[in-house]
């Protein structure tokens, strides 16, 4: 099967089939991380720029080794030195970088659509590393990969989502992904976290945190946007903790091999205690790894080297 997009934007807008294939391609690129030489010639030539003006730790890092493994050259720019702070736009900035002949340009911003707007505008492949509350696309793409590296099947799986849902484009990103391979899906949190009105996505909405993680296969536990919140949106972290922090006691009413899952950076003590970040089910640090694989099959995939 053909990739037939030149930018990743969103899972919304991609299909069964192609999600498929870049978790297959995946598997290929993990492969390298076993070899005494990690690194391929696939994208030698290409340069990818990141440019990101959000923090990041774990998205920069993993896109800047994935494109280093397939030897494309990397420049990250950083915006809080840049002439950003001059006040050059967004796109005179990404024109910029495109004249110095990027390839890739991969972008988190804080506003939902800025990397869309910026795909209609310059010829360089956009690859969506975070936008706003939007979606993470590449976090949902490697969180896909560990579920299906776990447990084999998307079909029926029960994957409960918990915490802030409201600010969270991961959760979005996610949810889209889980309803295109067939998995049900819970959304649990408070009521001003998870709007009702998420349930209109075929998801079913829990506010109670045992009854929205009882026989679950997988839980994937959201951080408190408290960057995001605008008003104050529950009482306080210590009683969000008593209420939706997931501790061992509490996991018991979980399948018995659940996979517990956070995207980072995880706030121990809060969403998730300290036994659990670092117990028997967790995948947190898998996830990491499983990032560079997925982010190596999709620039290797957007560049159409695959179909050439
Ligand atoms: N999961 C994630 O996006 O982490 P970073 O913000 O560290 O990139």
């Amino acid at each position: 099967m053909k990739f037939r997009h030149k930018h990743l934007l969103g899972i919304e807008e991609l299909s069964k089939e192609e999600i498929e294939l870049i978790l297959e391609n995946a598997v290929g690129f993990k492969e390298i991380f076993t070899r005494t030489v990690k690194k391929v010639p696939t994208l030698r030539g290409k340069t990818v720029v990141n440019l990101f003006y959000e923090a990041s730790t774990r998205t920069r890092t993993s896109f800047e080794l994935a494109a280093k493994r397939l030897s494309a050259d990397v420049i990250n720019f950083s915006v809080s030195t840049s002439s950003v702070q001059k006040g050059e736009s967004l796109i005179d900035t990404a024109r910029t970088i495109e004249s110095m002949g990027a390839d890739f340009i991969v972008m988190r911003h804080p506003c939902p659509g800025a990397p869309h707007v910026l795909s209609q505008r310059i010829h360089a492949s956009m690859v969506n590393a975070g936008d706003g509350t939007h979606e993470h696309p590449t976090q949902a793409l490697l969180d896909m990969f560990t579920i299906k590296d776990k447990k084999r099947r998307f079909k029926d799986l029960k994957v409960a989502i918990v915490g802030d849902i409201l600010h969270s484009r991961v959760a979005r990103s996610n949810i889209w992904a889980l309803l295109k391979l067939g998995a049900k899906i819970t959304l649990v949190g408070p009521r001003t976290l998870v709007p009702e009105r998420f349930g209109d996505l075929g998801v079913r909405i829990c506010h109670n945190l045992n009854e929205g993680i009882k026989d679950a296969d997988v839980i994937n536990l959201l951080r408190i946007q408290l960057e995001r919140q605008h008003k104050n949106l529950f009482p306080s972290i210590r009683e969000y903790k008593l209420l939706y922090g997931v501790t061992e006691e509490r996991l018991q009413v979980a399948k018995r091999d659940v996979l517990i899952m956070h995207p980072g950076p995880i706030n121990r003590g809060v969403e998730i205690s300290q036994e659990v970040a670092d117990g028997k089910h967790s995948v947190i640090n898998e996830q990491v790894t499983n990032g560079v694989a997925v982010r190596m099959a999709v620039l290797y995939l957007l560049s159409g080297a695959a179909s050439s």
